[in-house]
């Protein structure tokens, strides 16, 4: 075993001043998450109370066995996204501990348009279903939500990925014996009706759960029958002579209570203990931000990084003289092994065939792997290209795609191009993927976008004789690098659900042992390659 060597108390200025660009970060973020938190006001939240229900995150809290931590996934979803406000995506999703299981939950946040769909809120619990799917996990549907949100239906209605993929999750995974339990909490509106309605067990809050295909106004139109919400699908009415809910609770703590009771009874076992004690890393992840430079050109040394994210900072490398700007190697991060992958300069040849191979050995082993991307890209020039290192990159996606084991992905620094494909990016199927707050992604950086751009329009030009003008070039590239930075931001990439979390560089463990936990208790898969060009 290697015990990895801290060198940061030889450059303390730089430290110091790093921890300080990262603390102006972090208080731009709690910014941002203080507003997703909020919810939909002060008066919709007023109005909400006044009608005794909790709020969806005080649901989820009481819901969760005390104490324990829930992680959310895409509470930045939907920032600055539309013209209206919509908070963390109008519903609240992540993992959390009931009756000692892990469970995927999910609750709709009333508050926000009465809770309705916007098309990020279905991309958002389509994504938590898939977390719960791939994980084994539970699902647990709070719902008080007035179904799609009119106004943008074509975004939200017809497509593959669309508002019918949810109620297609919910008879799937129950199929596969997961449990898919509602708690009816508030309205349940056309589509919206069909997730307690397809749920296995399903109980209901008296009073303001209500679960219809058309409400009373559709009623009227339709029909002209006058009918009171209530009336029409209330917890008497779908207890009593529907069968349509089977459990009739007298407010939220009530239900809230039943739905634990209801997972204590499922016999799932989810979140397997690690197969080690766990252990903190000899250097301290507090440590960690100030090993972020605070200019984002300078590289961030992946040692220090590992130091304080594996237990003990035990890390044995694999083939640690070859294809050095990847440092590949085995670890425990909260007592489940590891096989992480951290860049430590670009990508060669010689470390995207390393890393090909260690991908190899890890999946033969069932050891889960974690991406830690800070790339740049793949080495360009002649040289490199008549070194094959389209064929070398190529071998290290072909095994990223394929393998098998739980992968977990989060981007540390830069994550560009194809050398953020190589590193397991969102397309590649990280079973969780973070980014933390200093962290960018794009297809290339701001910089060389803009001088592509301009050499191609310069090209162009030439042919018809005329030629930019030095600060016509600069004039030219001074949008597309505006342009990337703005778009390729841990806020702008998680307000889309391109990650699932921006995680604090302290915080990773705690994220990454959650993870692991959850993944552990998912079946097992063989990994089968395909064809590897040599
Ligand atoms: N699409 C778009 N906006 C909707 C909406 C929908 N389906 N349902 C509600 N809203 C909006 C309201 O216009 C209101 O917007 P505002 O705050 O800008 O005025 C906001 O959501 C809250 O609605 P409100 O009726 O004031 O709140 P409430 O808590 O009293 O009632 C509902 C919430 C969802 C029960 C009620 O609005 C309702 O029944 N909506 C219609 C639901 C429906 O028929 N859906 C069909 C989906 S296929």
């Amino acid at each position: 075993m290697t015990t990895l060597v801290s060198q940061f108390r030889t450059n303390g200025q730089a430290f110091a001043r790093n921890i300080a660009a990262y603390d102006q970060l972090r208080r731009d973020l709690s910014e941002v998450r203080g507003l997703a938190i909020a919810g939909g006001g002060a008066k919709a939240l007023a109005t909400h109370s006044s009608r005794g229900k909790l709020t969806a995150r005080e649901r989820i809290h009481r819901l969760l066995d005390p104490g324990t931590p829930f992680m959310e996934i895409g509470q930045l979803a939907g920032h600055a996204l539309y013209a209206d406000a919509v908070p963390s995506g109008a519903i609240v999703t992540g993992i959390g501990r009931v009756r000692g299981r892990l469970c995927m939950i999910m609750a709709n946040d009333a508050t926000v348009k009465g809770g309705t769909y916007y098309p990020i809120t279905i991309k958002k619990q389509v994504r938590a279903q898939a977390i719960a799917r791939e994980n084994a996990l539970p699902c647990i549907y709070l719902v008080d939500s007035g179904g799609a949100f009119l106004p943008m239906q074509e975004d939200i209605f017809p497509d593959e990925l669309h508002f019918g993929r949810i109620f297609r999750n919910i008879a799937e995974m129950s199929a596969m014996k997961l449990p898919q339990i509602a708690a009816v909490m508030g309205s349940c509106t056309a589509g919206g009706a069909y997730i307690p309605a397809m749920c296995d067990e399903t109980v209901i809050v008296k009073g303001t759960g209500t679960i219809f295909l058309g409400g009373p106004q559709l009623v009227q139109a339709a029909t002209g029958e006058l009918i009171d919400a209530e009336s029409l699908g209330g917890a008497d009415l779908h207890t009593r002579l529907s069968g349509v809910a089977d459990h009739f609770a007298n407010d939220d703590l009530q239900a809230l209570k039943m739905v634990r009771d209801i997972i204590a009874r499922s016999r799932v076992i989810s979140a397997l203990s690690p197969p080690s004690t766990p252990l903190d890393p000899h250097y301290d992840p507090c440590e960690l931000a100030g090993f972020v430079n605070a200019n984002p050109k300078e590289p961030i040394v992946a040692s220090e990084i590992l130091a304080r994210l594996l237990d003990a900072s035990y890390f044995v490398p694999y083939r640690e003289r070859f294809g050095k700007t990847l440092l590949c190697g085995t670890g425990e991060i909260g007592g489940f092994p590891v096989g992480v992958l951290i860049n430590d300069g670009v990508l060669y040849s010689e470390s995207a065939q390393k890393a090909a191979n260690f991908i190899e050995l890890c999946s033969q082993t069932g050891v889960p792997l974690v991406f830690l991307h800070n790339i740049a890209g793949f080495m360009v020039g002649r040289e490199y290209e008549a070194g094959g290192i389209a064929k070398n990159g190529a071998k290290m996606v072909n095994a990223v795609s394929n393998s098998r084991v739980p992968k977990f992905s989060l981007m540390i620094g830069g994550s560009y191009g194809a050398g953020n494909f190589a590193m397991c990016g969102r397309a590649f199927g990280p079973r969780l993927m973070g980014m933390w707050p200093n962290a960018r992604t794009s297809v290339m950086g701001g910089e060389q976008a803009a001088t592509v751009l301009a050499t191609v329009r310069q090209d162009q030009l030439r042919k018809t004789g005329v030629a930019m003008s030095p600060e016509e070039v600069e004039t030219f590239k001074d949008p597309i690098r505006k342009n990337y930075a703005d778009h390729s931001g841990a806020v702008y990439s998680a307000s889309r659900l391109w990650v699932d979390s921006v995680v604090d560089p302290t915080d990773t463990r705690g994220w990454l042992s959650l993870g692991l936990a959850m993944a552990a208790g998912s079946p097992k898969e063989e990994t089968r390659f395909g064809v590897f060009r040599m």
